[in-house]
């Protein structure tokens, strides 16, 4: 009997996915690059399995019914390229190539076009849960051609992380790097809710000086309320967890985040698409201060920076804090759905995204009980433009309000950096201000280059110059908007 599916690259990702697609009954195919690392496979925890190696890539493709399927689990970028040139003339038109990384969408665009000339499927799938999320459920945003999609759906439906109500947290999610472009969101959204996480943190450690233990029970508790999500759940569990000698081990890691590109690819995709994701981009931001560990030592020093001591009722501040949290993550999915909203229109993928919701239910790193909700109010209206919008976000955002600008404020007066939280609630400000102060900046930028500007008085479209100062000419310059 030959193989469902083959799958190349036997790091943890790639041998857990396998082990797991054998779970669910599908004969596997397993390669890699080093032979070794197929022996050690098969005869460690793929021992006892139906699994079969392949020492080639031809041995991989012989043993493959069709169309053939083939699931790349290899570092992104050339290395990715490379196997494809080599298995392109190894095999049929109608096969299919998955690419199971996480690879920036341009590239897997590229690559659909390119295969599809050759007959070749290809899917770019965005597989998110981390090491177990791939064993035991991860959430799975394929993209791509979407002829392939029949053959493999029930593959990955079947190994998927499931809703509450038995919903694969998996589905078709559009044309060319779609899949991979909403993997990238998904990223990106992961950095913004672990800066959040870690704002909180710091105001409760140096403004409320709370203890380890206390604001571990702060996280257990939160994980109660709509604030129910993996990365809180964890939260709760980093906070707890001591060093050898009873400290905790948290406080014992060095304080510059590492980040391996997603997020800044989401912060760099907004800015050419014009969308003001500014929550996501402050994280990637904050990852990138937090570097700069040496310079921040020194200038620590320099200014005499003081202990950021928040007063008043510990409770009160923890209850405001969980509110600020909350709002300032629905900002941060709000943000992000435009992105998506505004990718999906420039690129013609028609992105479903209460489905997208549902893929990120389960399995993710950002999993989470809100994205219910998410869904939901994509149900009610498929094209709402601001989630912040919708009546069950809407009156989180209203009930919050106050507390969040308190939390806001008080960070600002002491001096606890909080830029995600703080730039949501500034973002929220300017969404919902229908006169913001860009007048005067067009009449700045016509005064000193004629770049013209539009009249609240006369129809739009309809661009005006002036000579501000008597001396500058009537010669207006293109109004082009980039
Ligand atoms: C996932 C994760 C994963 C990502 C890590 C590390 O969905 O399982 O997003 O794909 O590689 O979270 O990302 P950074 O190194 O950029 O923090």
């Amino acid at each position: 009997m030959k193989g469902d599916i083959g799958v190349i690259g036997l790091a943890v990702m790639g041998q857990n996915l396998i082990l797991n697609m054998n779970d669910h009954g599908y004969k596997v195919v397993a390669h890699n690059r080093t032979a070794e690392k197929v022996d050690e496979f098969l005869q460690g925890p793929a021992k006892g399995t139906d699994i079969v190696g392949a020492y080639s890539l031809q041995e991989l493709v012989d043993k493959l019914e069709s169309p053939r399927k083939i699931m790349l689990m290899v570092r992104a970028g050339d290395v990715v390229d490379s196997f494809i040139d080599k298995l392109v003339p190894l095999l049929d038109k109608g096969d299919i190539i998955i690419d199971g990384g996480n690879t920036n969408f341009p590239d897997t665009n590229r690559r659909v076009a390119a295969l599809k000339e050759k007959g070749i499927h290809f899917i770019g799938s965005g597989v998110s849960g981390g090491e177990e999320g791939a064993r035991f459920g991860p959430s799975i945003m394929p993209g791509g051609s979407p002829e392939a999609w029949p053959f493999v759906k029930p593959i990955f439906q079947a190994i998927s992380a499931k809703t509450e109500n038995n919903e694969p947290c998996c589905d078709w999610v559009g044309n060319d790097g779609a899949g991979h472009f909403v993997k990238m969101v998904h990223n990106g959204i992961e950095y913004g809710d672990m800066q959040l996480i870690t704002e909180a943190y710091q105001f409760m450690k140096d403004g409320l000086g709370m203890t380890h233990d206390e604001m571990q029970s702060v996280f257990i508790e939160w994980n109660k309320t709509e604030l129910n999500s993996y990365l809180v759940e964890i939260t709760s569990d980093i906070l707890g967890y001591k060093d050898t000698d009873g400290e905790p081990l948290v406080e014992k890691i060095l304080d510059t985040a590492g980040q391996k590109g997603t997020g800044k690819w989401t912060g760099i995709n907004a800015l050419d698409m014009g969308i003001p994701l500014t929550l996501i981009t402050e994280s990637v931001f904050a990852r990138c201060l937090s570097s700069l560990k040496d310079q921040r030592v020194e200038a620590e020093e320099l200014f005499g920076k003081k202990k950021s001591i928040v007063e008043g009722d510990k409770q009160v501040w923890i209850e405001a804090l969980r509110q600020a949290l909350l709002a300032s993550k629905i900002i941060s999915y709000a943000q992000g759905f435009m992105l998506m909203r505004e990718a999906s229109n420039e690129n013609g993928w028609d992105l479903n995204y209460g489905n997208v919701a549902l893929m990120w239910r389960g399995g993710c790193i950002i999993r989470s009980a809100f994205l219910s909700n998410i869904r939901d109010a994509y149900d009610i209206d498929p094209e709402l433009s601001f989630l912040g919008s919708d009546s069950y976000f809407k009156g989180i955002l209203e009930n919050s309000t106050s507390a969040w600008r308190k939390v806001a404020a008080k960070s600002m007066e002491v001096g606890i950096p909080m830029p995600s939280m703080t730039s949501a609630l500034t973002f929220l400000d300017g969404y919902t201000t229908a006169r913001l102060p860009a007048n005067l900046l067009q009449a700045q930028r016509d005064y000193f280059g004629a770049h013209t500007y539009e009249r609240v008085d006369k129809p739009k479209g309809e661009f005006f110059h002036t000579n501000w100062t008597g001396k500058g000419g009537d010669v207006s310059s293109t109004t082009y908007n980039s």
